[in-house]
């Protein structure tokens, strides 16, 4: 057998091969696997990986600390340890456990196991195959479940009927999965799904664990097309009711991918880019439903203010911002003083010369260089005080209008009205 089957970098080859060792060292068997596995046979292989060890985990991460000069930085009560190795990266490491769950959508009760139930726990085919890292069978595939099949024939399965009534999470991941990879659901999955979904299964889980759902989707190349599905399998409206209402709205969200990019290429920068989703899922309900959802989701009461305060304000907005004799000036007067997240989010929602009018100015702004500083001022012997930013406003505004084609006319104005 070649040694490197999957061409996995050297250095992570040298990594699992020097945990394979531990292993023997300890008398354990230790398996990557997960969506580590997964993403080699994709030929994208992710940068995390997920280590199971049929033993100790915790101990195990501890003893791998200490072989590879790494810090141990977290425990979850799962049994899982991140290793954080200087130079490389973070390796999470797990006991080989099965999980069952004692309401639906609760926390698992967990237990030690091997490793074949460790892989029957977990969501689809595609993130059950295992490599075993041990010297003798070093990289050898575990694939009970068929999950390299499917990732060739394109399709997401679970792997039992009840894997969505235990986890309802996974419809979130299963339809994040399918839009990343371009694979389908497949059908029978789907059904699970959808009778898991209709059995109201999402009531079970908490708003932490939905909010991360979506932060997640928010996260990946194309957020709108899992949105969108998640839309069409009716998915949204279990999570509230409104949600479920705001089918017209989702027409927006590829101008809102368009507005992002566009964000990003001028360098613009968001405190916090969920915001400016979660406005735009939750534009156009009433104050009432939007409380309701952001409840749901847990966002946090400036979150709500936020969402509440965008979507009122919105429409009135972009109304001003689409009459025809707007002067620069108004327009900067309008938009400056908003956050970047609320300026996206307008874009986003604004018709193509609205757009391309902001657009505009927002290349305009970040190219603008004053013409006038409060040092000009200073030099004209005008005494420091409140009417430095009135005068340095209008230069401004002056500038940014035309009314002013170079420096030296602010300069003669400056001169002429407040010098004395
Ligand atoms: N898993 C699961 N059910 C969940 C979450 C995770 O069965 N609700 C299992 C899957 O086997 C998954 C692994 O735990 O591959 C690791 O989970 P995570 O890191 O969340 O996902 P990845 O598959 O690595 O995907 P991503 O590329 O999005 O990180």
């Amino acid at each position: 057998m070649k040694t490197n089957p999957f061409k996995i970098a050297p250095r992570t080859l040298r990594l699992l091969k020097q945990v394979g060792q531990l292993a023997y060292q300890r008398g354990e068997n230790a398996y990557a696997v997960g969506g580590f596995v997964r993403d080699l046979f994709l030929k994208s292989p992710g940068m995390d990986i997920d280590i199971t060890v049929e033993g100790d985990g915790l101990d195990f991460a501890q003893a791998l600390a200490r072989k590879m000069k790494a810090r141990v930085e977290a425990f979850t009560r799962f049994g899982t340890s991140i290793v954080i190795i200087p130079g490389f990266g973070k390796v999470d490491v797990a006991t080989a456990r099965t999980e069952t769950y004692e309401t639906p959508g609760s926390l698992p009760v967990v237990e030690k196991s091997g490793i074949a139930q460790d892989l029957f726990r977990r969501d689809f085919t595609i993130n059950a195959m295992a490599l075993n890292l041990s010297s003798v069978s070093f990289l050898k595939l575990l694939d009970p479940f068929r999950g390299l099949e499917d990732l060739k024939k394109g399709r997401i399965r679970a792997l039992h009927p009840l894997s969505f009534v235990d986890d309802p999470t996974r419809v979130f991941r299963a339809v994040r999965f399918e839009q990343r990879f371009q694979k389908k659901i497949e059908p029978e999955t789907e059904k699970w799904m959808l009778e898991s979904i209709r059995q109201k299964s999402m009531n079970t889980v908490s708003g932490e664990r939905l909010r991360h759902e979506f932060e997640l989707i928010f996260g990946e190349a194309h957020p709108e097309r899992a949105v969108k599905r998640l839309g069409e399998l009716g998915v949204l409206a279990y999570v509230h009711p409104s949600l479920g209402l705001l089918v017209e709205k989702r027409q927006k969200l590829p101008q809102l991918i368009k507005t992002l990019s566009f964000f990003k290429k001028n360098k613009i920068a968001f405190e916090d880019e969920e915001m400016v989703w979660f406005q735009t899922l939750l534009l156009s309900l009433s104050p009432a439903q939007g409380e309701g959802v952001s409840k749901r989701l847990m966002l946090s009461r400036n979150e709500q203010k936020i969402v509440v305060q965008s979507a009122t304000v919105y429409p009135e907005m972009l109304k001003t911002l689409a009459s025809k004799k707007m002067p620069a000036s108004q327009l900067h007067r309008l938009l400056s003083p908003l956050a970047p997240e609320t300026q996206c989010f307008l874009m986003a929602m604004a018709t193509p010369p609205v757009w391309k009018k902001m657009a505009d100015y927002f290349v305009k702004i970040k190219n603008l260089k004053p013409w006038l500083r409060g040092r000009d001022l200073k030099a004209f012997g005008i005494p420091p005080g409140f009417r430095y930013s009135y005068i340095l406003l209008e230069a401004l505004n002056g500038q940014l209008d035309g009314r002013f084609k170079k420096r030296p006319e602010i300069l003669r104005w400056v001169k002429k009205t407040f010098a004395s």
